[in-house]
């Protein structure tokens, strides 16, 4: 009796969410790793011989083989993704995307099929306008079709960009290309850049709980660039906005702060643990772009550190709160494991933006962190059990310029 009533509940919501057309594709439950090409190879179609920034075949199979081989499938890297640039500049006579047939001379199938069989996810890329930012064919009047393409082509991940349409068709378009991507009946991660757009484009204020129904990431600010400086932005451009952004942000539904700029010889040892620090601590994607073999042996144990990694691949997926605590910034995250219903472990990230070293110090139950028998302290990059605390403990550390000290605290 039991079973059948929880059955027909079980129905009901599927009925009920299905009559909205809202997203609820069960996808994305913990933020999507991997990696994309966009950030180093941007619009690479230049392949001649020698050229660094060419995005073709061998390149993203190069990506699928070293995630395979290389530690970092097993790390939780997994979705590999060709953004713009990849088709011919034309439809075939049905209306249909073709891969540039150069560059990708055996089409999407193929490299679909080659990273599947190493149990990795492919990702692509369209634009809601009629062509994608760089020209290229894009989705607007050719939405069914597409989408139908993408999942015969065995694509798992959409990104889906805004350039060159009204504010108007961005709040159409997500939502309608979104319902035939669910239509084919494949599983798709659906990636959106619709409220940068609306904010960065049209001067408008993102409607974030609509965003978040419709789509599983969205991007809320500028692309980032390969240097500190955009690291650095958009660093403060998630710490400022936390209370706007926080709310909607959970399983399924992600904030997108952008890709990770390893393994492109711009960040210092310390400006690495920053950026991937507060991409792991906000629960946010984590996606490379650069050549697998450029990334240095201290960047790979970074992503390969499993303490870290588990912090941002955490079920509840809470973005971490920031605190401003003398010059720096404490940020604060709550996850598993629990003790019993009250007490969950917490990872705290100290922040410094500046060049100058800064001390800081702070009691734990200031932050609410006051489980009854106290904590044992994680050093993240140690990966050394430091101290045991109780809630009334000072915490003190020195953060030098530009670095950050990661904690994870057990409860006792
Ligand atoms: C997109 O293309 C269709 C078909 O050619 C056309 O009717 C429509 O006006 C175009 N839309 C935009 C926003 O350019
Ligand atoms: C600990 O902090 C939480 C969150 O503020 C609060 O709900 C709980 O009552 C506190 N417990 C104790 C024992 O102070
Ligand atoms: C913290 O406490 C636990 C449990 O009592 C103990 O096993 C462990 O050795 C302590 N760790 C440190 C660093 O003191």
């Amino acid at each position: 009796m039991y079973d059948i009533r929880r059955a027909f509940c079980l129905l009901f919501l599927i009925f009920s969410l299905d009559k909205v057309d809202l997203l609820e594709n069960g996808l994305a439950r913990t933020p999507p790793m991997g990696w994309m090409s966009w950030g180093y190879y941007m619009c690479g179609v230049k392949c001649e011989d020698g050229e660094d920034k060419c995005l073709n075949e061998q390149l993203v199979l190069s990506v699928a083989d070293s995630f395979y081989k290389d530690g970092y499938q097993e790390a939780g890297f997994e979705y590999i993704i060709i953004d713009d640039c990849w088709s011919e500049k034309h439809r075939d006579r049905n209306g249909r995307l073709v891969a540039d047939r150069k560059r990708f001379p055996r089409g999407m199938k193929f490299i679909a099929d080659y990273i599947h069989a190493r149990g990795l996810k492919f990702g692509m890329y369209t634009n809601v306008a009629n062509i994608t930012c760089m020209r290229y064919p894009g989705s607007l009047s050719h939405m069914e079709l597409d989408a139908k393409t993408f999942a015969e082509w065995g694509v798992d991940y959409l990104k889906v960009d805004g350039c060159f349409v009204s504010e108007n068709i961005l709040n159409e378009a997500y939502i309608k290309l979104g319902k035939y991507l669910k239509k084919t009946g494949r599983p798709m991660v659906y990636s959106c850049s619709w409220p940068y757009y609306i904010q960065y484009i049209h001067q408008q204020q993102p409607d974030y709980e609509e965003i978040a129904r419709y789509c599983n990431l969205w991007r809320n600010y500028h692309d980032v660039q390969t240097s500190w400086d955009a690291v650095a932005n958009i660093v403060r451009h998630y710490r400022s906005h936390y209370y706007e952004l926080a709310p909607v942000h959970g399983p399924g539904h992600w904030n997108d702060p952008d890709m990770l700029i390893f393994g492109t010889g711009v960040l210092t040892h310390s400006q690495c643990r920053v950026q991937l620090t507060v991409f792991v601590m906000m629960s946010a994607p984590l996606l490379l772009s650069c050549d697998m073999k450029k990334i240095t042996p201290y960047e790979k144990s970074l992503l390969q550190n499993l303490d870290l990694m588990a912090i941002a691949q955490d079920p509840l997926g809470i973005m971490a709160e920031p605190h401003h605590v003398t010059d720096c910034t404490l940020w604060i995250k709550p996850h598993l494991p629990r003790k019993g219903d009250q007490f969950p472990s917490y990872s705290l990230a100290v922040m410094n933006l500046d060049s100058d070293a800064s001390h800081v110090s702070f009691r734990l139950n200031t932050y609410n962190l006051n489980a009854t028998d106290g904590y044992t302290i994680l050093d993240v990059f140690s990966g050394k059990f430091i101290r045991n605390v109780t809630y009334d403990d000072k915490i003190e550390v020195t953060v030098p310029g530009f670095d950050v000290i990661l904690y994870t605290l057990y409860p006792l």
